[in-house]
């Protein structure tokens, strides 16, 4: 089946950018994406591109490029359901925050109701493809709902897990290592297949596009975010003991990712990783093999994620002892919230942590970050449910300009890697902070010879 009809549920961070390039690289095929929440909808449509909601390098030019020619953004779901021959399911899948599996599996009732919608609205065959990331065996929850329309459309389910990176969502898309995509094995499952390949084709190489079974196209999804975030904290478990030894951790990662078998990347030390996939896919992860009885690979699995948390608490613990035993009523200033550079997304960044360990040693925070708002961090911490919202407000101010954020502070922390801060007065900086002036560098992007000659007390993570 030749596609010309696109349709995308979630307008999110990754429903969003991944629809931007397929519109632009497919003129030929229509692309809307729908959501329910109307702001983000009206956002996407704003008629200054640079308004969109998310912020990615290079995305504002994509969608300026396609925008009202072939890419739509819309909240009339049904309308763009029956439409499509095509339907990607880009929705939330967030840790469940209530009954069973509480904490750990993945909440699937917003994939449900799209299954339900899709079911509901079609009167003709479609493909349905998993673009969120999902339990293995999802598909099957999924085909049960379709199957049961009573109207004899018959639906595909394929699964195609995304594989972008927040801060890099457009490159990635362009240039992506590979694209994977699993169908069923019959006729028509490899026919669906072939209609998805055929769209990627436009512009990936067909030796980088992978077809696989389902179960493997789920669980690789899952797998990759595990391994990945499995050499943060391998790399993280050993910062502190290079701290304990005189080593420096970013040697150690730099003479151990010249072994062309473990590779140069994601061997950077850090304050702990964050963003929504690691966590909540690892935890994902830890579920499904407990739900099978497989418990010693749920706690192999699970030790990434008590590192992080520790890798975490060791950061803002560090900040506690070096200040004297106590932050009480100190200036404490946070250079970057988003869980990294080059985004304004921050679910899980470890600054949110940080920030209420700190809070709770009753310290001032004070927050600059080039891409997030006041309100944000304010809900961010006010989501932890630590506190009274009053409190979180007395306690944490932000600042457009990160030089009046340093102002007076009795210690600098940096939480985000941004370029910019590289680039900083640092004299001017630290002439204006209480002394000694202590600066935290929970990214190790500074020069430690530098800031220490300026006369900063200067530490960083891993050495
Ligand atoms: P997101 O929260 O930014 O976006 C999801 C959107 O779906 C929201 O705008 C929400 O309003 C909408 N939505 C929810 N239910 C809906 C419904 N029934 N009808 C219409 N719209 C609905 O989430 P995201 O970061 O884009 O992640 C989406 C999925 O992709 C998740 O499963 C995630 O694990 C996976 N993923 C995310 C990334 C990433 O970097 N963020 C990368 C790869 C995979
Ligand atoms: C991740 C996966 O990389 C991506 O393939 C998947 O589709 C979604 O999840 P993302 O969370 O957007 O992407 O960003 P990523 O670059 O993986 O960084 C995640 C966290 O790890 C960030 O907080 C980052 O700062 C941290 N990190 C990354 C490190 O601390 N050290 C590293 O070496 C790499």
């Amino acid at each position: 089946m030749k596609i010309t009809k696109i349709c995308c549920i979630g307008a999110g961070y990754v429903g969003g950018p991944t629809m931007a390039v397929i519109a632009q690289k497919c003129p030929h095929i229509q692309v809307t994406v729908v959501d329910l929440n109307e702001e983000r909808i009206a956002a996407w449509n704003d008629k200054d591109v640079n308004n969109i909601p998310i912020y990615e390098p290079g995305l504002a030019e994509v969608v300026a490029d396609a925008r009202g020619r072939n890419l739509f953004f819309s909240t009339d779901v049904d309308k763009a359901i029956a439409e499509a021959q095509v339907i990607f399911i880009s929705v939330n899948t967030p840790t469940k925050t209530y009954g069973k599996g509480k904490g750990m599996a993945a909440d699937l009732k917003f994939i449900e109701l799209c299954a339900r919608q899709i079911a509901r609205v079609s009167k003709e065959d479609k493909i349905v493809v998993e673009k969120s990331t999902l339990p293995v065996r999802t598909a099957e929850a999924i085909k049960s709902i379709l199957d049961h329309t009573g109207n004899g459309v018959q639906f595909q389910i394929l699964s195609n897990p995304e594989f972008l990176a927040e801060g890099t969502a457009v490159t990635d898309l362009l240039n992506p290592d590979r694209i994977l995509i699993g169908g069923d094995a019959s006729d028509e499952g490899q026919k669906a297949i072939q209609s998805l390949v055929e769209v990627y084709g436009n512009w990936v190489s067909k030796d980088k596009i992978l077809t696989t079974n389902v179960w493997s196209s789920e669980l690789s999804k899952l797998t990759a975010n595990a391994f990945l975030a499995q050499r943060i904290s391998s790399i993280n478990a050993m910062s502190e003991l290079c701290e304990k030894t005189g080593a420096d951790v970013n040697e150690v990662a730099k003479a151990i990712g010249m072994d062309s078998r473990i590779g140069a990347k994601f061997l950077k030390a850090s304050v702990g990783f964050g963003g929504s996939c690691f966590q909540k896919d690892i935890l994902n992860l830890v579920y499904i093999a407990k739900s099978y009885g497989l418990n010693e690979v749920a706690d192999y699995w699970e030790q990434v994620i008590i590192m992080n948390d520790y890798q975490k608490r060791r950061f803002s613990n560090k900040i506690v002892q070096t200040l004297y035993n106590t932050v009480s009523g100190k200036k404490i200033t946070f250079l970057g919230w988003a869980f990294k550079k080059d985004t304004n997304d921050t679910r899980e960044s470890a600054a949110i942590y940080v920030a209420d360990d700190l809070i709770n040693e009753q310290a001032q925070i004070a927050v600059f970050d080039p891409k997030v708002s006041q309100k944000k961090v304010l809900a961010d911490l006010n989501y932890l449910e630590t506190r009274s919202s009053d409190k979180n407000e007395d306690s944490v101010t932000s600042f457009e300009d990160p030089y009046q954020a340093c102002k007076g502070a009795h210690a600098i922390a940096i939480l985000t890697e941004w370029d910019a801060f590289t680039e900083y007065n640092w004299q001017k900086i630290y002439d204006s902070m209480q002394k000694p002036a202590f600066l935290f560098d929970g990214r190790n992007i500074l020069n430690a010879q530098e800031l220490r000659a300026i006369g900063f007390v200067y530490q960083a993570i891993g050495s």
